[in-house]
Parts: C-alpha cells; sequence; structure tokens
C-alpha cells in the first residue's frame, strides 16, 4: 500500500506535504514524490527512490512554492522502485499530475487503447495509465478535469485512492477512492488530504472520509464537492477525530502487529486480486504461465527459506505433492547453503521470503543459481534482492509488514504457494477437475472465514490471562497443520519469550510425551479433516496424563470440546486451506500473552525484521 497526501489553502503547501509523507511512510517507502503548482503557474514534480529524506534532499535546492500539491510514498506493486516509476506522473501534455494507491487490474487494455490514441508512456505503472486516460477523455470529450475524472474511473477495474492536479486550474484540487482509503480534513481556508488522518491530525479534528466510487473536489473558499463517479451529489458527512497520531499510525489498533493480523482478510483480498477468478473457475499466476514447462518438466521441487516463510514452505509442499505429484524437498536457507546439496538443472528452486533480503535465503538462491536450477521467489518486497535474482516469481502484495513477528506475510505466502500448487496440477491434470473448482471457490471465501475468526480476538485474550504463567509450552498438528502448530510455537517464542514447540502429534509418543504436566499448556490444532480422529485419540492420550489441552477445532465440533479444556472455533473449510484459518487463534494468542506479559509486541528483543546477515 501507499500513502498519499495533498494539500490546498493559505500556507506553502510543500513542508505539509513532507512532514504528512514521513507521518505516512510506513505504508511504504520505495520511492516518494511531490507536485506543486507555484504563483507563476508552473507543474514542477520532483521525486526520488527510497524513504521521503531522499526526496528531501533532492528537492532541497529546487522551486518548492506554491500553496496547492500532492506527494506520494510508492510501496511498488507495478514497475520496480525507481524514479521513473515513482509517483506522481505527468500526463502527456505535462498538464496534469496525479498520484495512486491501490492496483488498476485492467491497466494494460486501457494502456492499449491509449497507445493506438498515440499516447506514449515513461513508466511502468498502472498509474500512468490512468492520468493518461484522463487527459485523452479531457481533451477528446471537452470537459472539465472533475468529468473526465469521473468518466475515467467508470472505465477503470482495480482499487484506487488518486489526487490529481491540473495546472491550468491552481485553485482545484480533485481527488477519488475506491478500495482504497482516502480522508478530507478541514481547515480554515485550507483543505487537507491523506491515505489516513496521520498527516491531518496536528491541523485539524474535522474530517471527512471519502466512499467507494466517490470523486471530491476542493476550492479555497468553497465546501467540500462530492458526487459519485456517476456525478450523483453526495452530501459530505463531516466528523471529528478522536484518535491521538501515535494510534492513528496503527490504525488504533495498539500495536502494529495487532492492526496486521486483523488486516489479513483485506491483504489476502489484496494478494488474489486478479489472480483468482471465481466466475471463470481459474487461477492466473503470470510468473508460472510464463515458465510452465520449467514446472511441468521438474524432477523435484526445493522450496528454500527461514523461519515463518520456512512453515509457509512445508505447507506447500503438501499442496504440491498433493495437487502436482512432484517431489518437493523444504530447506532451511541455512543449512541448504552449506551442506553441499545435489541440485539438477531440472530442479525448479522456490524461495520464500517476506522481506525479500534474508542472506542466508539470497544465499541459497544463488547456489541453486550456479547449479543452473530455475529459481522463483514468492516475495511481500517489490524489487528487493530476492526477486531481482530470481527468474521469475510471485508478490504477495500484503504492504509493509510492520511488526517483527510475521503475520499477514505468512497467511499470504501460504495462498500464493496453493494457488500454484493448483496451477501446476490443473496443468499436469493431477488434480481433479471438481476438485480443482471447489478448492478454487472456498479460496475466496476464506477472508469472510478469517473475519468470522477474529471475533474471537476476546475469548483468546481471556485465555491468554490464563496461561501467561506457562514457562513451556507445545504445538501439535497433523498434515497439514502440522506447519502450522511449528508456526504457532514461533510467534510465541518471540514475542513473549516463553519456550513452545511444534511437533507432528504422532510424535508426542516417541518422547514429550514425557513432559505432559499441568504445567504445560498443549495446544491442538484439530479441525475436522484428514486425520483428525487420529488427534482426537493423541487429545486423550495428553488428557489421560493430566495435560491441559487448547485445541483449535472446526465450528460444532462437540467430540473435542467435550475433552479439551479450552477450544477455539474456526470455519471449516477444504483441508488444503485449513491452514489459513487455524493459524489466526495462534497469532492472536501469541499476541495476547506477551502483551499480558508486557513485552515488546512490535520490537522483540534480539530479533530484526530482515535478517540481512548470516
Ligand atoms: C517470523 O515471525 C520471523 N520474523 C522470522 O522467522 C522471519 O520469518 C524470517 O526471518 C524470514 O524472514 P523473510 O521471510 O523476510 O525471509
Amino acid at each position: 500500500m501507499c500513502g498519499i497526501v495533498g494539500y490546498i489553502g493559505k500556507r506553502k503547501a510543500y513542508p505539509i506535504l513532507i512532514k504528512g509523507l514521513h507521518r505516512l511512510e510506513y505504508r511504504g517507502y520505495d520511492s516518494a514524490g511531490v507536485a506543486l503548482i507555484n504563483e507563476q503557474g508552473q507543474l514542477n514534480i520532483y521525486k526520488a527512490k527510497g524513504k521521503v529524506s531522499e526526496l528531501e534532499a533532492y528537492a532541497a535546492d529546487k522551486d518548492t512554492g506554491g500553496c496547492i500539491g500532492i506527494a506520494h510514498t510508492r510501496w511498488a506493486t507495478h514497475g520496480e522502485p525507481n524514479t521513473v516509476n515513482a509517483h506522481p506522473h505527468y500526463s502527456e501534455s505535462e498538464r496534469l499530475a496525479i498520484i495512486h494507491n491501490g492496483i488498476i487490474e485492467n491497466y494494460a487494455v486501457l494502456k492499449a487503447g491509449l497507445k493506438e490514441q498515440g499516447y506514449t508512456f515513461k513508466s511502468d505503472t498502472d498509474t500512468e495509465v490512468l492520468v493518461q486516460l484522463i487527459e485523452y477523455t479531457q481533451v477528446n470529450q471537452h470537459v472539465d478535469l472533475k468529468t473526465a475524472v469521473q468518466l475515467a474511473l467508470q472505465q477503470v477495474i482495480g482499487a484506487y485512492a488518486i489526487a490529481i492536479l491540473d495546472k491550468t486550474h491552481p485553485d482545484t484540487l480533485i481527488a477519488a477512492r475506491k478500495g482504497s482509503p482516502l480522508v478530507v480534513g478541514i481547515g480554515e481556508d485550507e483543505y487537507f488530504l491523506a491515505s489516513d488522518a496521520t498527516p491531518i491530525v496536528e491541523y485539524t479534528d474535522q474530517v471527512i472520509y471519502i466512499e467507494d466510487e466517490e470523486v471530491v473536489s476542493l476550492r479555497v473558499g468553497e465546501k467540500v464537492d462530492i458526487t459519485t463517479i456517476n456525478n450523483v451529489t453526495k452530501t459530505p458527512e463531516i466528523k471529528r477525530l478522536e484518535l491521538s497520531l501515535s494510534q492513528l499510525e496503527k490504525g488504533g489498533y495498539p500495536h502494529f502487529m495487532l492492526k496486521e493480523i486483523f488486516e489479513q482478510p483485506r491483504t489476502l483480498t489484496d494478494s488474489m486480486r486478479g489472480r483468482v477468478n471465481v466466475r471463470q473457475d481459474n487461477i492466473a499466476l503470470s510468473g508460472f504461465i510464463d515458465n510452465k514447462d520449467r514446472f511441468l518438466n521438474a524432477k523435484r521441487i526445493i522450496i528454500t527459506a527461514c523461519g515463518t516463510s520456512w512453515h509457509a514452505g512445508l505447507i506447500a509442499m503438501y499442496a504440491i505433492e498433493e495437487f502436482a505429484q512432484i517431489p518437493v524437498e523444504v530447506e532451511y536457507s541455512s543449512e541448504f547453503r552449506y551442506r553441499k546439496p545435489v541440485i539438477n538443472k531440472d530442479d525448479v528452486v522456490i524461495a520464500i521470503s517476506q522481506s525479500g533480503e534474508t542472506a542466508d535465503t539470497l544465499a541459497a538462491i544463488q547456489l541453486a543459481k550456479e547449479k543452473g536450477a530455475f529459481i522463483f521467489s514468492i516475495c511481500n518486497v517489490v524489487g528487493a534482492s530476492i526477486p531481482r535474482v530470481s527468474d521469475s516469481g510471485c508478490y504477495t502484495h500484503v504492504g509493509p509488514e510492520i511488526g517483527v513477528a510475521s503475520t499477514k506475510a505468512f497467511t499470504a505466502q501460504v495462498t500464493a504457494l496453493t494457488m500454484l500448487a493448483l496451477c501446476i496440477g490443473r496443468e499436469k491434470g493431477t488434480i481433479d477437475k471438481d476438485q480443482f473448482v471447489s478448492i478454487v471457490r472456498e479460496l475466496v471465501q476464506i477472508p469472510a472465514k478469517i473475519e468470522r475468526v477474529l471475533g474471537e480476538d476476546k475469548r483468546i485474550s481471556d485465555f491468554a490471562k490464563i496461561f501467561s504463567y506457562a514457562q513451556n509450552f507445545i504445538y501439535l498438528g497433523r498434515g497439514y497443520n502440522f506447519p502450522v502448530a511449528l508456526e504457532g510455537a514461533l510467534k510465541l517464542k518471540e514475542i513473549s519469550y516463553i519456550h513452545a514447540e511444534g511437533y507432528p502429534a504422532a510424535e508426542m509418543k516417541h518422547g514429550p510425551i514425557a513432559l505432559i504436566s499441568q504445567e504445560m499448556p498443549v495446544v491442538v490444532v484439530a479441525p475436522r479433516c484428514g486425520t483428525y480422529e487420529k488427534v482426537v485419540s493423541n487429545i486423550q492420550e495428553i488428557k489421560a496424563r493430566k495435560g491441559r489441552v487448547i485445541a483449535v477445532v472446526t465450528e460444532g465440533d462437540e467430540l473435542v470440546s467435550r475433552i479439551a479444556d479450552y477450544t477455539i472455533e474456526v470455519p471449516a473449510t477444504e483441508e488444503c486451506l485449513t491452514p489459513l484459518l487455524t493459524v489466526i487463534p495462534l497469532q492472536l494468542l501469541a499476541y495476547h500473552i506477551a502483551v499480558v506479559k508486557g513485552c515488546d509486541v512490535d520490537q522483540p528483543r534480539n530479533l530484526a525484521k530482515s535478517v540481512t546477515v548470516e
């Protein structure tokens, strides 16, 4: 996600815009830019790769005059993070300037049409297509900017929050949104615009939250004008801001981690957008489509990753072997890079990394490349080192993950890997068509089902108060949920500093059952699928030895609810998709226990968000 800021009013715009970008930098910092109309009516755009401070350094000796402007801090989705792709973007005539947060799904079709009309493009972004479309509409239909924005957005499929300037009308700032947030701040003879209220709160507490498919026109001395993209006039609803600045950066949550846990319904929707087409019962992953033969001819798939990303890889092993019937090995990158592994030219190596900068995973990729393997990466940061050295890949598009403990990136990784397994299986004919269709249709239901699990948050925080005393935990699961047990244990370890181990449930009798006691809670991931009956037996073995069990169960499961001490319910779903639901209670349990213990949830001791050293 990106951050956008706008200003029109009595003051110099530039300082307000830059300060606003700093407030929004947590939303993304691949590049930053500003567009200003100065007193001479010149439209100046300055932009720089990297953080906002880079932009400030670049603009230090430039003309940053003017009382109207827009600014943008980018989280790249289309096009590498560089100056050319940085926002704002000029229109062809350089009369207009636009900034955008979102994804225009049909940008390729729109771009082809504009090229036929003679338009040229400097960047790889979908945003530049939009500003060209708006200019084309304005010129060819002889309409004002607001009308051109309305007409252009009627053709757009996707999500957007935009702000646009026309240097021939320096008294007007136009903005619009659909699917990405946009807030207007109302000051004395001045208006503010931003992705959220953090850049606004220090100037005014009077705000208007723009709704989907609304276009807002701001002119000093006039009331806020809001219409729909179909030009239906709307009455602005002015609200008073009640949150502090620090709370606002976290979206009102006490920690980034909790915000990111609760973002997962939206972030999974974002990561499936333009890829899962439920109307056509199909999945389209461009990285797979462009490299089909490599996957179809692969004798083996090697997955290399670290930490939570390694857990996602373990889940992928179950899915790929079940649906694509290709042997999979899941390797810790730090071991793989040094153990002199056998790697063949027809191997496919899948590298998974949220940050795209993990040193061990980067080194593992380099080793595999030297041996001629095909590298496919699953990453959350466009243009990071790992995607840059990979042959192809799939971005997870969940926006910056600030909390050190990975949550929304994990569920997006599992989603991307499941989609990949399904695509390979479909192409190879190793998955039954009906099963494929059933899973695809269930996949798009997952965000709403996660929403239901998040509704258990209060109960889970109550459990946290009961169990925060524990010095040790064991997490158990089988099949697709064995890696979920590992992930749950890691979450607890890294933010609450309580020792926790994840195990295949059946492994209990090979040693760990000797540890069972009242003092060591056992979390069992027991959805009603796969080897459910065997997991129930494992729970009974624990109870027979006076263990205390917290079980994650399928809604309506009365059997385990009778045996376990505490249960957390998740909706039923396809077995291969259960990790997307069963991990949510484990994320929340770890979070709440850490909070009860007074730990630094977002920045746990000794850890870093990206381990760029060995
Ligand atoms: C997970 O919560 C941790 N932050 C850590 O295990 C992390 O998953 C690991 O360092 C890998 O990071 P990456 O996905 O950015 O490569």
